[in-house]
C-alpha cells in the first residue's frame, strides 16, 4: 500500500541552509541559500556559519513551503539533519525543527548527512527514470569526506574504503587556494580546466592499501611544485593556470576512480553512483561513464541541483526512514561526528 506523505526536510549541516519540502519521493521545492559571508575568509568560519543559519533558517522554510503550496498544517513529518557536521550548525537546524514537529505535533526524522548525499539518487523527477538497484556501490565526494560505500539497502550501508586525510574537495580547494582562487575552489578548477591540458604536469598518485584513499601527499607536491616552478617564474601560475588545474584535476580524478573500480571489481557490483559536492565535477563524471561504458558497468551521477548540500536530499532519506517506521526522540542531539 502506498502511503502518502509530505516531508519537510531542513539541511543546515555546514555553508548552506536549506529546506525542502517533499511528496513522498518528489521534490515540490528544494530552497538553498548559500552563505556568502564565508569567501573573504578561503573556508567556512563555523562561528558565521551559525549566526547566519539563524538569519536564514525561518526564511528558507517559509519559502519552501510557500513554493510547495503545502500548508504546514498538511506535513506528515520533519526531517533534519542530525550530523555529520559543524556542532553550532547543526544546532540551528535541529532545534528549528524540534520546536516546529513539536508545535505541529508530528513526528522528527533524524537523518545523517552522509546517507542522505547517497540517497538523492532516489529522488523522483520522472516516472521512466533509472534508479540503482541494490547492492551498489556509491563513491561520495564532498568537502569533508570521501568514501567508498556499499550500499545494501536504502538502510543498510558500509564504508568499505575511505580517506585517511584530506576529503577529495578539500584537496581541490586547498590546492585552488594556493593558486590564488576563491573558496570553495572546487567549482573553479573545474572550469579552469576545460581550458588546460590535463597531461601537461605530472603530479603523483598516492600509494595507500585497501580501498582507502590519501590526499595530503598530493597536496603538498603541489604546493612544492608550485614553490619550485616560481623560484624561477615569478608568472608561472599566473600564465599556466589552466594547465595546473586541469593536470591537478586529473590525477585527482583519475585515482578516486581508479581505487572505485577496483572496489567494484573485488565486490562484483556492476552499479557505480557518484555523490556529494564533488560528483558536480564535469571531469569525474565523464570519466566515470566511460569507465562504466568500457566494463558494462552502470554509472548512476545525480542532477547538479542534488549534488552540492540540498534539502530535498535529507527529504528523501527522512522518507525513507520513515517508511521505514524510524522516529526521532525529543532528546536527540546533534552529532558534529557520526559514523555511516
Ligand atoms: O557536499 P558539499 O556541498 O558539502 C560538504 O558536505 O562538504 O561539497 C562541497 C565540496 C567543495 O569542496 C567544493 O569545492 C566541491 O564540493 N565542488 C566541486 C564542484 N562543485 C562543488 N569540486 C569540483 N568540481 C565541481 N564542479
Ligand atoms: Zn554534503
Amino acid at each position: 500500500m502506498m502511503v502518502d506523505s509530505y516531508i519537510l526536510a531542513i539541511e543546515s549541516s555546514c555553508d548552506e541552509t536549506s529546506a525542502a519540502v517533499l511528496h513522498n519521493d518528489r521534490v515540490l521545492s528544494n530552497i538553498i541559500a548559500t552563505q556568502k559571508v564565508h569567501e573573504k575568509y578561503g573556508g567556512v568560519v563555523p562561528e558565521l556559519a551559525s549566526r547566519a543559519h539563524q538569519q536564514n533558517i525561518v526564511p528558507v522554510v517559509d519559502q519552501a513551503l510557500s513554493e510547495a503550496g503545502v500548508a504546514k498544517e498538511q506535513l506528515t513529518a520533519i526531517a533534519y539533519t542530525q550530523g555529520p557536521g559543524l556542532m553550532g550548525a547543526l544546532h540551528v537546524g535541529s532545534s528549528f525543527a524540534k520546536s516546529m514537529a513539536m508545535a505541529l505535533d508530528i513526528p522528527l526524522i533524524p537523518v545523517h548527512h552522509m546517507r542522505a548525499h547517497i540517497l538523492a539518487h532516489f529522488i523522483r523527477e520522472s516516472d521512466d527514470q533509472a534508479v540503482p538497484s541494490f547492492p551498489f556501490l556509491c563513491l561520495t565526494v564532498s568537502g569533508g569526506h570521501t568514501q567508498i560505500v556499499l550500499v545494501r539497502s536504502a538502510l543498510d550501508m558500509e564504508v568499505i574504503g575511505e580517506t585517511i586525510d584530506d576529503a577529495a574537495g578539500e584537496a581541490l580547494d586547498k590546492a585552488a587556494k594556493v593558486m590564488g582562487l576563491p573558496y570553495p575552489g572546487g567549482p573553479h578548477i573545474d572550469k579552469l580546466a576545460t581550458q588546460g591540458d590535463a597531461l601537461k604536469y605530472r603530479f603523483t598518485i598516492p600509494q595507500i592499501g585497501g580501498f582507502n584513499y590519501s590526499f595530503s601527499g598530493l597536496k603538498t607536491n603541489l604546493l612544492y611544485f608550485l614553490r619550485d616552478q616560481k623560484a624561477n617564474d615569478a608568472a608561472f601560475i599566473e600564465r599556466e593556470l589552466n594547465h595546473i588545474c586541469a593536470s591537478y584535476q586529473h590525477v585527482v580524478t583519475e585515482y578516486l576512480l581508479a581505487r572505485y573500480a577496483a572496489a567494484a571489481a573485488q565486490h562484483g557490483v556492476t552499479q557505480l553512483a557518484l555523490a556529494g559536492g564533488v560528483s558536480a565535477n564535469s571531469a569525474l563524471r565523464a570519466k566515470l561513464i566511460s569507465l562504466c561504458a568500457e566494463r558494462n558497468w552502470q554509472a548512476f551521477i545525480p542532477p547538479f541541483s542534488y549534488c552540492t548540500d540540498n534539502a530535498a536530499m535529507i527529504g528523501i532519506c527522512g522518507y525513507q526512514q520513515w517508511l521505514a517506521g524510524h522516529r526521532g526522540a525529543w532528546s536527540d542531539a546533534p552529532k558534529a561526528s557520526w559514523s555511516l
